[in-house]
């Protein structure tokens, strides 16, 4: 008989993960990008480059580079921060991680204890919030709208929380195309927010993996670039720009967190190859590069949104986001996105249902998220024309697809 662990567990522990069985056939969830923009022959030449020249560095955990990371990655990530964000850092303020998961990992554990408070936005990334359910951390959730979070309700609520005798530990922000709103925080908004967060002692976790991403390559300067404090913990991410299996992110923080969250990171280095090779391609390749990503990206936004005016009619309601890789939809309000999620995916079409990404769960049940990126123009065509179909049987809307009149079956 096979030994049972789970007696073993300790307390606490997460539920045992489900197998992977697969992705669904029209699939709009997640994270994931482009194939096609994937720029593979520039990342081949990259990894015979830098294998050659200095492959032999491999045989040293950090490539003799130390704890925080190859550094001509971070030299390159200085310069581009710097030209982009606005951020004035070098190399050594920056620490290369496994993704940003893995910062906000760092981020938790250098700062979170259980019962403690953060601020955050009400409609967030699943990741974030499944953390904050983990560590017993309570979010008090600041509502959004078209620009980003409301910094009226942010100061009622460190006012509320001060009143309480409550210091959240941070606010946690996706300030540059929200996960999953979309929306970008304008800079008068981002000063009024570091204003609070000065005024209030409480520093910023500022989570930007998105910002590469806007349509017009105009993106407003980074709260780290913004404070004067020293107070913001800058992550990003090389996920949304290159590649996400990849798993390269990185941390820019004052010493002082920095160095507490080195700490924390006891994995002996993130993986070194990947380092490598982008540094390698980024070089010459990123400017070029990511460009071309967001014309591609933005032409499947706008075949998503065809297909939902064509397929939904008005039932699906949403607005352009400015950039990014996700499309916030509100259904009518009798959907559950929860229960459409279940049915579509039997029928091979996967979304990601609002409740899952937001705080407030009544608020969310009829929206959800889906990501253009990564299925093709015709899997967006096809998958959307099945959503609709399922949902117009479940709920009885959209009456009326790709106009032809329907009753509910
Ligand atoms: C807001 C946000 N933060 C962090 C991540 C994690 O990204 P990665 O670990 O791939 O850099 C994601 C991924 O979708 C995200 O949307």
């Amino acid at each position: 008989m096979a030994f049972d662990f789970a007696p073993l567990a300790p307390a606490g522990a997460p539920p045992p993960a489900a197998r992977w069985t697969g992705s669904a056939r029209f699939n709009f969830t997640g994270g994931n990008n482009d194939a096609d923009a994937v720029p593979l022959d520039g990342l081949m030449a990259a990894a015979q480059a830098v294998l050659a020249r200095e492959g032999r560095s491999l045989s040293h955990y950090g490539l003799a580079s130390g704890p925080q990371g190859y550094r001509p990655l971070r030299e390159f990530l200085a310069a581009k921060l710097a030209r982009g964000a606005g951020i004035a850092c070098t190399a050594d303020d920056i620490l290369i991680v496994s993704g940003s998961l893995q910062a906000l990992d760092l981020a938790n554990g250098a700062l979170l204890a259980r019962g403690d408070t953060v601020i955050c936005e009400q409609d967030n990334y699943q990741g974030t919030l499944t953390r904050y359910a983990r560590l017993g951390v309570k979010p008090v959730a600041i509502p959004l709208d078209a620009h980003g979070l409301r910094i009226d309700a942010l100061e009622a609520a460190l006012a509320d929380l001060k009143r309480q005798g409550i210091r959240p530990k941070f606010i946690y922000t996706i300030p540059t195309v929200q996960n999953p709103t979309g929306t970008i925080l304008p800079e008068d908004r981002r000063a009024a927010l570091l204003k609070l967060a000065d005024a209030y002692g409480v520093p910023v976790v500022e989570d930007d993996c998105y910002a590469d991403l806007i349509w017009s390559g105009q993106r407003p300067p980074a709260l780290y670039a913004m404070s004067k404090s020293e107070d913001v913990i800058h992550i990003g991410s090389f996920s949304k720009s290159i590649a996400p299996a990849l798993r390269v992110g990185f941390i820019v923080a004052p010493w002082s967190i920095m160095s507490r969250m080195l700490a924390l990171k006891t994995d002996a280095g993130s993986g070194a190859l990947e380092q490598m090779v982008l540094a390698e391609y980024c070089r010459d390749h990123f400017a070029t590069h990511v460009p071309q990503l967001r014309v591609a990206l933005r032409k499947k936004l706008d075949t998503l949104m065809e297909a939902l005016n064509e397929q939904f009619g008005t039932a699906a309601e949403f607005a352009a986001p400015e950039g990014g890789i996700f499309l916030r939809v509100k259904l009518p309000d009798q959907v559950d996105t929860l229960t459409l999620y279940q049915k579509a995916l039997a029928a091979g079409v996967a979304i990601n249902p609002g409740p899952e990404w937001s705080t407030d769960k009544a608020h969310a049940k009829s929206r959800m998220r889906l990501c253009f990126a990564s299925p093709s123009h015709e899997q967006i065509r096809d998958g959307i024309a099945i959503l609709a179909d399922i949902c117009r049987k479940e709920f009885g809307v959209p009456e009326r697809s790709a106009n032809v009149s329907r009753t509910r079956d």
